[in-house]
């Protein structure tokens, strides 16, 4: 399966089509889930989150599918590529071998070809790299000290061979006389970062550290980590940012969780390499580890591709803390469920499984609590509720974290929850919710909150102008600024470019591909499976009852802008803000019409 060279593969659009064409979603889908027809649709229990009642839904008629319990939706080849984990030409390759069709792929500009012979050596220069510090490690006299430093943590033999260790030796060009040897190009190699260059000449990065080759999905060898073998700083020495290396979207050990990741559906996050390495040891696979840098979004979003939910096993001290915390709220925004693991106070995991069989590991794994749960729970052991000034403190701590709950049903629980814990009613829970809508109204986080709650009227006026063109029209003279916000109103872009062009119905599923934003990709698929009872209703009538409900909400927000306006100082830059942004509504209010 592994394939030369990825990313420059182009695929020509009408192949995409042609193999689109010959697919049924409902059979594509049937591999992998059960599905029983209910109405217009097909339903079975979605296989990307954990459920017992069915809300994973495909529409034969579209050739789309959407979750209604987690979001997931889009067509035949990104129900494959969630499934499977591939990329979209990789899903369109696999399609159209099963449905015969033959694929050639574009031919390669200069540039492409260009860029693709750099990859190639790029990747050559890591392998030999990898190659070389692994035979110091294993065979060369210098390499002694690392192997019975391996030994003593007991990660040497098989366990050095699966993480392909190696040992870069206590020499200024070790490297570079062994790459130069091999003929390359050391221009190359300083871009990567291995090797590199003074007025002296050229000299190796890595000197006397134990090295790790972090390796992408696939297993190429992408970058090195070197940690050194006492006790002195810095302790790690990364590769540098390189055109194959990005450390915000690599997790190490990736490549080797995979199938086990496959067949649990979950992720454990560590953060050290030697963590990764203790739990490999015992058995516990399913296992990836930021490299030296906090979690970021392209993380999640990778994680999300893989499995259903995860399990965050940072250190158990303040950073670890504030860490996972962090870490929650990224899950959060990508409704990934997330998980904390705790260990007696003190261990990491490398220190608890020297000390614990895997068993014991076992029972705190299966005691993670929901990260949100622990998260109030180490608020609370900070600062303990006991005056109205400290439960104040806690609740404006937590109301920005607890406002990305995505799910009302959890929402609900973790209100009454907070309520008890706090001793405070839902009521001032609630009215202090609602002072503070008003302050952080510029945050991009909560909109993205009020479009994942889901917006009626938004969704509604959607719908309506997919479906008939008269109401189209006006929404494009009422402008659809004025109507739509965040990801609405970006969809609602998206479907007035696609009716444009075609009144086709396949034009709208054909757009899931384009969509990138996850927040716009749900909306639109879950309006597609949905949106059949708009067929058949006055437009007009619904039109003016959506149009008269955005009024209303302009409407309260002016005043809550305006009571907010009269708290502030008049000579503050916030006051000229505030009136600027009450104007505004004002002008979008008025420009409402039917
Ligand atoms: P041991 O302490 O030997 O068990 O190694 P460890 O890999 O578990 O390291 P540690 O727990 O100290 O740190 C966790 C992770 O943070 C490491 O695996 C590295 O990714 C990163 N890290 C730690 N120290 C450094 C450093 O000095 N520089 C960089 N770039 N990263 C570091
Ligand atoms: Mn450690």
């Amino acid at each position: 399966m592994a394939e030369q060279h990825r990313g420059s593969t182009v695929i020509p659009e009408d192949k995409v089509r042609e193999v689109a064409e010959r697919l049924s979603i409902v059979d594509v889908v049937s591999e992998y889930v059960p599905l029983r027809r209910a109405g217009a649709n097909y339903t079975g229990l979605c296989p990307f989150h954990a459920e017992k009642t069915p809300s994973f839904n495909v529409n034969p008629a579209r050739e789309i599918f959407h979750c209604f319990g987690c979001g997931a939706g889009g067509n035949a080849f990104s129900f494959i590529m969630k499934i499977e984990g591939l990329s979209f030409p990789e899903a369109v390759k696999l399609m159209a071998r099963k449905t015969g069709i033959e694929i050639e792929e574009r031919q390669l500009t200069p540039a492409d070809k260009q860029a693709q012979d750099e990859r190639q050596t790029f990747q050559r220069i890591n392998e030999l790299t990898a190659v070389f510090y692994r035979s110091v490690l294993e065979q060369k006299p210098e390499g002694a000290a690392a192997r019975e430093y391996l030994e003593r943590r007991a990660a040497s033999g098989e366990i050095a061979e699966a993480y392909r260790l190696g040992f870069a030796p206590d020499r200024s060009d070790g490297l570079v006389q062994h790459l130069k040897a091999s003929g390359i190009n050391l221009e190359s190699a300083l871009k990567l970062g291995v090797v590199r260059k003074s007025e002296r000449g050229w000299y190796d990065q890595f000197r006397n550290r134990l090295m790790f080759p972090i390796r992408d999905t696939k297993g190429s060898v992408i970058a090195f980590a070197g940690r050194v073998l006492d006790a002195s700083l810095p302790k790690y020495i990364n590769s540098p940012e390189s055109p194959l290396y990005h450390k915000s979207s690599v997790l190490f050990g990736m490549d080797m969780a995979l199938p086990t990741i496959r067949t649990e559906n979950s992720i454990i996050i560590v953060e050290g390499y030697f963590d990764h390495l203790a739990l490999f040891r015992a058995g516990i696979r399913n296992v990836v580890a930021t490299c030296g840098t906090a979690l970021t979004a392209t993380h999640t979003s990778l994680l999300k591709r893989h499995a259903a939910k995860v399990y965050l096993l940072f250190d158990s001290d303040a950073a670890g803390r504030k860490a996972t915390i962090r870490s929650m709220e990224l899950f959060m925004e990508q409704r990934l469920p997330a998980y904390v693991i705790s260990l007696p106070a003190g261990d990491d995991p490398d220190s608890f499984l020297a000390n614990n069989p895997v068993g014991a590991f076992r029972t705190c794994q299966d005691k993670a609590r929901p990260a949100f749960d622990f998260f109030v729970r180490s608020l609370l052991a900070q600062t303990p509720p006991d005056s109205v000034d400290s439960k104040v403190r806690i609740i404006d701590e937590l109301l920005p974290r607890f406002k990305k709950i995505a799910d009302p049903v959890e929402r609900d629980l973790y209100e009454k929850e907070i309520c008890r814990l706090l001793g405070i009613t839902t009521h001032a829970f609630r009215k202090r919710m609602g002072g503070m809508e008003l302050t952080s109204r510029d945050t991009g986080g909560d909109q993205k909150q009020a479009d994942q709650k889901g917006d009626s009227t938004q969704e509604t006026l959607l719908s309506l102008i997919c479906s008939y063109p008269e109401a189209r029209a006006e929404v494009i003279k009422s402008d659809i600024n004025n109507l739509f916000e965040g990801d609405y109103l970006e969809l609602a872009r998206l479907v007035l470019d696609t009716r444009a062009n075609s009144d086709d119905d396949q034009a709208l599923s054909h757009l899931l591909e384009r969509i990138e934003a996850p927040g716009v990709r749900t909306l639109l698929s879950r309006m597609l499976v949905s949106e059949a009872c708009m067929a058949d209703v006055d437009w007009r009538n619904v039109l003016e009852d959506c149009i008269r409900s955005i009024e209303k909400k302009a409407l309260r927000s002016i005043r809550n802008l305006t009571a907010q306006l009269r708290t502030v100082d008049p000579d503050s830059t916030e006051h000229t803000s505030l009136l600027h942004e009450i104007n505004d509504l004002r002008t979008r209010k008025s420009k409402l019409y039917v």
